[in-house]
């Protein structure tokens, strides 16, 4: 009960949750931000605990003044926070802080694996991957083979297991890794991460899971049982989706498959010596990983969020955005012209709260302009960064426009259809989003052609209004604010 009142208290607790901007009909209303897969609004008690410590700010390689030391206790103290969080009790994980969301991360293990194991020559990727867990892969780690999915488009599934089996035995003895998601970021599906785990250290190859999607929303662990077998070796995840903007990306891997192995990156706070000859790399993990000085107040906030949600519990998080996610799914799924992609049924194909759509017949930039300029919901369109993803999954509509591809402006005439729109929850997502959201395609829906009129797109396939244009700077200006700040404090 006493947990229950936390979750309420906290949902209310992000910045953001009450900004309003003029429409283009002259109404001024508050934001439906439904665009969490992408970044996540800042959970404002974190943001104090970063504040609070800024008041002691100084760098972790210094160390003998008061504040270096509680720079440093802080700085331990987030890493403890990441490990805690995937339950890693022990040593044989470590967390690393690098780069500004799971891309860093997700670029340096695949340097680092591929140098271990050159000799196994072939990475397995699944076809769902976010951009940031395919091309890193393919640019260090030898040949990448993607990993099939379950079920026809456009309602595929999770990853194919049998699939999957029969790739690692296949290729017995080369694979050297398998990337892939905790959850899509355009559908939300969830892979058995687990299971894959045991599939893969039963051919003697690891797995790296980018949690990007799923860390906020739903529990993750590094074993699901408590067995080596079912253990992830690497877990990769962003703050900004983690309701810390600005905060460094983590990852969490096993410790033996860093050691013995020169750090990807060289230069201060890694070190014991060095000499004009050579020097010699600090065995002291995290710091060999951490060249450079790091984002402390980024890191000290992500770990604070990371402590209050535990304290709250993530199974209760996730009953509760899934409560959600199911009235979401359930009103879309009853509109006709709605088709959402991925196999909708959660009782077969579990999912988080993201969910992927078009309307039939409208361009996925107009309905998420329309969206924007009327209704003040905040969605994604687009590819999502996970082209071949979304080109599987529209594969039979986009066959169904038969566009002649040996034209010269087969690009521009497919442009408007190859995408989607994703309405994304995060933990202060309410029913009134949803409600704000399924009112505005309602709307559109009743009135499509003089919504049409209304806009022009551009060879991008965005959509612009052509009476309304919001002048970004009248809303935020940064020296406006500057100047406000000064006058503020005085100054
Ligand atoms: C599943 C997934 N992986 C990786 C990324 C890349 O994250 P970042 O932009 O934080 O590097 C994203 C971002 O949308 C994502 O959704």
């Amino acid at each position: 009960m006493q947990n229950l009142t936390l979750l309420d208290r906290l949902r209310k607790d992000f910045t953001g949750l009450d900004t309003r901007y003029h429409l283009a009909d002259g109404r001024e209303t508050h934001r439906y931000y439904l665009d969490s897969a992408a970044s996540t609004l800042t959970l404002n008690c974190a943001r104090q605990v970063a504040d609070e410590f800024l008041q002691h700010y100084a760098n972790t390689h210094s160390q003998a003044h008061f504040s270096a030391r509680i720079a440093n206790r802080a700085y331990d103290w987030a890493h403890q926070q990441a490990l805690n969080f995937v339950g890693s009790h022990h040593a044989k994980y470590i967390a690393c802080f690098a780069g500004s969301g799971s891309t860093a991360p997700l670029n340096r293990l695949a340097r680092l694996l591929a140098a271990r194991r050159p000799e196994r020559d072939i990475t397995l990727v699944s076809l769902m991957e976010h951009h940031a867990n395919d091309l890193p892969h393919r640019r260090h780690a030898g040949q990448v083979i993607h990993i099939p999915l379950m079920g026809k488009a456009p309602a595929l599934g999770a990853i194919d297991l049998a699939a999957l089996e029969g790739l690692l035995e296949h290729y017995r003895d080369r694979v050297n890794y398998i990337a892939l998601s905790a959850a899509s970021n355009v559908t939300g599906i969830v892979n058995p991460i687990h299971e894959i785990a045991a599939l893969a250290h039963a051919h003697n190859t690891w797995i790296i899971v980018d949690a990007s999607q799923s860390i906020a929303h739903a529990p993750l662990k590094l074993t699901d049982n408590g067995t080596v077998e079912r253990e992830l070796d690497v877990v990769a995840f962003s703050g900004h989706k983690l309701y810390t903007p600005g905060s460094p990306g983590v990852m969490v891997v096993r410790r033996d498959l860093l050691e013995d192995q020169e750090p990807d990156e060289l230069g201060g706070g890694m070190v014991d010596d060095v000499s004009l000859s050579g020097y010699q790399v600090s065995q002291h993990f995290p710091d060999r990983e951490e060249a450079g000085t790091p984002n402390i107040p980024g890191a000290v906030q992500l770990g604070a969020v990371l402590n209050v949600l535990q304290r709250i519990g993530m199974q209760r998080i996730h009953a509760s955005e899934q409560r959600l996610l199911r009235r979401l799914l359930a009103e879309l799924s009853a509109i006709p012209q709605v088709r959402i992609y991925g196999d909708p049924d959660l009782e077969r194909t579990p999912r988080l709260g993201v969910v992927s759509f078009n309307l039939a017949g409208l361009e996925h930039g107009l309905v998420a302009a329309v969206l924007n300029d009327y209704h003040n919901v905040a969605v994604r369109n687009g590819c999502f960064c996970a082209h071949p993803y979304v080109r599987e999954l529209l594969k039979p509509e986009l066959w169904e426009l038969d566009i002649d591809f040996d034209t010269d402006n087969a690009e521009a005439l497919i442009k408007p259809w190859q995408g989607m729109v994703r309405a994304s929850l995060g933990l202060y997502s309410t029913d009134d989003d949803i409600k704000a959201l399924l009112n505005g395609i309602d709307d559109l829906l009743a009135k499509p052609d003089h919504y049409r009129i209304q806009y022009q797109a551009d060879r991008d396939g965005n959509f612009h209004h052509r009476n309304f244009a919001v002048s970004t700077e009248t809303l935020f200006n940064p020296e406006t604010a500057l100047d406000r700040a000064l006058a503020h404090s005085g100054i």
